[in-house]
């Protein structure tokens, strides 16, 4: 039996090489030691609704109480070392009690499939009378040929101010057509969701152009309209603010980022629009999102399509009453967190969100590269568990402080030995920290695979007939709606300048519209380059 210390240092050589110059007893004690850690790490994970995660070396479960996976996390590994399928372990044993939400966020779309055809295996292995019930439970966001998941992007959450949501949706298509921002084109595209958001708009190539390039469909359509003065000022001024050049690159943007019909109609859909499609399913509780490459839908609108998901699950969970679980999967989360703006949302999130309930695992390959370095430091330091895979040297050193050391040898030693151990992990190797315990190494369990009970094809099908369908509308359904608002929107302005289109309805209304005003302001002002002094004595 190997010494349990070398699940951490070394391969079996060195520990011969080690072994022989300790002496037997130490040996012993350090045996006896590090595996009473381990029992120790083992019973703190276990408890209420836990469930199978793997096995140490020697056999003993790693069960995890659903307490603990509702908790901030960490999981990082390289590619093909086990994450996707460790990650629907997880994910199945949280929701296996049917009370928690879930919410995968897959920029990669790897972990997703794997995890659609887990639950069509499980669809189907239920008799017919329970699946109904089964498929309400989810909600799928994804794009194919013909229907899509719509998004909801100008709707303000009560509480929010629409300012911030602006400028987190501006931030989201910031890298959208493969080049950046200047910051005053930030500004501009920050004015134009603001005012779709005042208004309850959605935004098409024609509308854009029209709002930063025709002055009078500014003054007749748009102006009027708006129930905000300050941005109704700042639009006003859009000439004097955003030179046209500047103007003139965000249209162009715009072209290119609306050019796919889900971005037509992620975009084009207004908040109305979207209720009439699709409302709603109270029932779902397990969010699905593919934002891996799909044929229709480019990988820079997918991953903005991914960040702004992010930012209606922290929002939704921000604006609930109840407390209630909730683990928010992202994988690839490096892809996500570029943007500071949306780093900081993310964090923040991760923090004020805790006391409802949620909880937020972020997945990446390579964090150390992956993600920005303040950003992955937060992210280590705001977990209290962290599972890794085989990895670089600096995620090793992010779980050294965790581990067992031996009494017999230097720090810098083991340090050395354990960093080179977590290079080399075989696929399905991990090891598990809980916060405050010793980490333990240990292998997740073979996940059963659907595929061996029904044909692959079974299963793509099902899932996306009786499961996806239900969240999706047909692109032909919501580019209809979308052309016929526009074709009324610009008749009313091509007709008289004070008919209102029939299908634009008006600004919100209530608290949250008025109740961010000073943020707008704050951030108008920002985006104008005016110190906060100047701010303070007008
Ligand atoms: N728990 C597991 N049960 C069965 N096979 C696994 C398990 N973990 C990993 N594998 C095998 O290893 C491969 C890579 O695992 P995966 O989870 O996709 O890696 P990653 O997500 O880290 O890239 C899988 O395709 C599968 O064949
Ligand atoms: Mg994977």
């Amino acid at each position: 039996m190997p010494a349990a210390s070398d699940w951490f240092f070394g391969n079996r050589k060195e520990s011969y090489a080690r072994a022989r110059r300790n002496t037997a007893a130490m040996a012993a004690a350090m045996r006896g030691a590090s595996e009473e850690d381990a029992r120790a790490t083992l019973r703190a994970l276990d408890g209420d609704e836990s469930f199978l995660l793997g096995a140490l070396p020697r056999g003993e479960e790693v069960r995890l109480a659903a307490r603990e996976v509702g908790r901030h996390g960490m999981v990082w590994g390289s590619s093909g070392a086990g994450k996707s399928y460790g990650l629907v372990i997880i994910t199945n044993g949280w929701t296996a009690g049917g009370t928690r939400r879930l919410q995968i966020l897959d920029p990669k779309g790897e972990t997703y499939l794997l995890k659609s055809l887990h639950v069509a295996g499980q669809y189907l292995d239920l008799p017919e009378p329970e699946r109904e019930a089964y498929a309400a439970r989810f909600r799928v966001f994804d794009v194919t040929a013909d229907a899509l998941t719509p998004f909801n992007l100008f709707a303000v959450p009560t509480g929010m101010s629409p300012s911030l949501l602006a400028s987190l949706r501006a931030a989201a298509t910031r890298h959208m057509s493969g080049h950046d921002y200047s910051d005053l084109m930030e500004y501009g595209v920050f004015l134009l969701y603001s005012a779709a958001t005042n208004l309850q708009w959605g935004i098409t190539t024609k509308f854009v152009r029209a709002f930063f390039l025709d002055a009078a469909f500014r003054a007749r359509v748009i102006l009027p309209r708006l129930s905000d003065a300050r941005l109704r000022d700042s639009i006003e001024h859009i000439e004097t603010t955003l030179p046209t050049q500047t103007r003139t690159a965000i249209v162009r943007q715009f072209d290119i980022l609306l050019a796919s019909a889900p971005a037509r109609i992620s975009f084009g859909l207004s908040p109305a629009m979207v209720h009439a499609l699709a409302p709603a399913d109270a029932r779902a509780t397990d969010f699905l999102g593919n934002f891996g490459p799909t044929p229709q839908r480019s990988p820079a609108l997918a991953k903005a399509m991914a960040i702004n998901r992010l930012i209606d699950v922290l929002n939704d969970a921000n604006v609930r009453e109840e407390i209630t679980p909730e683990l928010v999967l992202v994988e690839e989360v490096g892809v996500i967190v570029k943007q500071p703006a949306v780093a900081d949302f993310l964090l923040e999130g991760s923090r004020t969100l805790r006391w409802k309930g949620l909880s937020m695992v972020c997945v990446a390959q390579d964090p150390a590269n992956a993600i920005p370095r303040e950003t992955a430091t937060a992210l280590v330091l705001n977990s209290k568990w962290l599972l890794a895979f085989e990895c670089g040297k600096e995620e090793a050193l992010w779980l050294f402080p965790h581990v067992t050391r031996a009494a017999n040898q230097s720090e810098a030693e083991q340090r050395q030995a354990f960093v080179r151990e977590m290079a080399r992990l075989p696929t399905q190797q991990a090891v598990l920290v809980k916060k405050g315990l010793p980490a333990v190494r240990f292998r997740t369990r073979d996940l059963d695979d659907p595929t061996t009970r029904y044909p692959r094809e079974l299963l793509t099908e099902t899932f996306e007939r009786e499961i996806a369908r239900r969240s999706m509308v047909r692109v032909k359904d919501a580019e209809a709606r979308i052309a016929t608002w526009e074709a009324d929107l610009f008749a009313s302005y091509g007709g008289s300048s004070s008919a209102a289109p029939s299908t634009v309805h008006g600004p919100q209304t209530g608290g949250a519209a008025t109740r961010g005003i000073a943020d707008l302001f704050a951030l108008l002002d920002r985006a104008r380059g005016k110190s906060a002094d100047e701010e303070n004595s007008r």
